[in-house]
């Protein structure tokens, strides 16, 4: 089942505006695919959660890693970033972050359990690669049995079911939210606090912030 109703306050015609900025956005020369309301709400999350190691699945050009480097580096926190990308990007413009060649629905083979097993915790995942549901399922499916009590796992782009483009995606990310989070209950939290702190889902991670409980 595709999620059809609109999730985000944000309201259809201001949310295709907001989203042409956040495509063109750039930091530090790179592009970096993210609206001021997530970036806001990932500075807040870092803080509290204070990871010692990102992994995020999606580098595209290394904008965001970059950016998640240098937010956890000026709060003090010694995160390392690891950022998983079919293609892997050029960018040196933090020595925190490793881009790693790999596929989302195969992060056994880049993330094998010798390396899960030594990554310094807390942990926190960001996965931000295809969109298709079945995708954003195997991120979540690989992940589950390594996350902690407490640790976060950031499914982005729910939004996509409120730009009215999911179908394309196979029902998208809210889609594999939902069907994840139903075959376990109780085990993650929607972060309400991060979601909604704007306002109802006003962020592109549509009851994308989950806790690990
Ligand atoms: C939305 S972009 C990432 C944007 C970036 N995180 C940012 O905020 O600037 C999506 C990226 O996911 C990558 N991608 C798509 N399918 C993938 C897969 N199966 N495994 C790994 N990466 C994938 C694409 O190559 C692309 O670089």
């Amino acid at each position: 089942m595709t999620p059809q109703t609109p999730r985000s306050d944000i309201g259809y015609e201001l949310l295709m505006k907001i989203q042409e900025g956040a495509m063109a956005y750039s930091y530090r020369g790179l592009p970096l695919l993210k609206n001021p309301f997530d970036l806001a709400i990932y500075s807040m999350l870092l803080e509290r959660a204070r990871p010692r190691t990102l992994v995020e699945v999606g580098s595209y050009m290394g904008g965001s890693a970059v950016w998640f480097a240098d937010q956890a580096g000026l709060l003090g926190l010694g995160t390392k970033v690891l950022s998983i990308d079919l293609e892997v990007p050029a960018t040196e413009a933090n020595a925190s972050v490793r881009f790693l060649r790999g596929d989302a629905r195969e992060l056994w083979e880049v993330l094998p359990p010798s390396v899960m097993s030594a990554l310094p915790r807390p942990l926190m995942v960001v996965e931000d690669s295809s969109h298709l549901s079945g995708t954003t399922a195997a991120v979540l499916e690989f992940f589950d049995p390594w996350l902690r009590p407490g640790e976060y796992i950031v499914i982005e782009d729910g939004i996509l079911s409120d730009m009215r483009v999911a179908d394309l995606y196979d029902g998208g990310p809210l889609r594999a939210i939902e069907e994840f989070l139903a075959q376990r209950p109780g085990r993650y939290e929607v972060d309400r606090g991060l979601c909604d702190y704007f306002g109802r889902n006003v962020t592109w991670n549509v009851d994308g912030y989950l806790r690990r409980m």
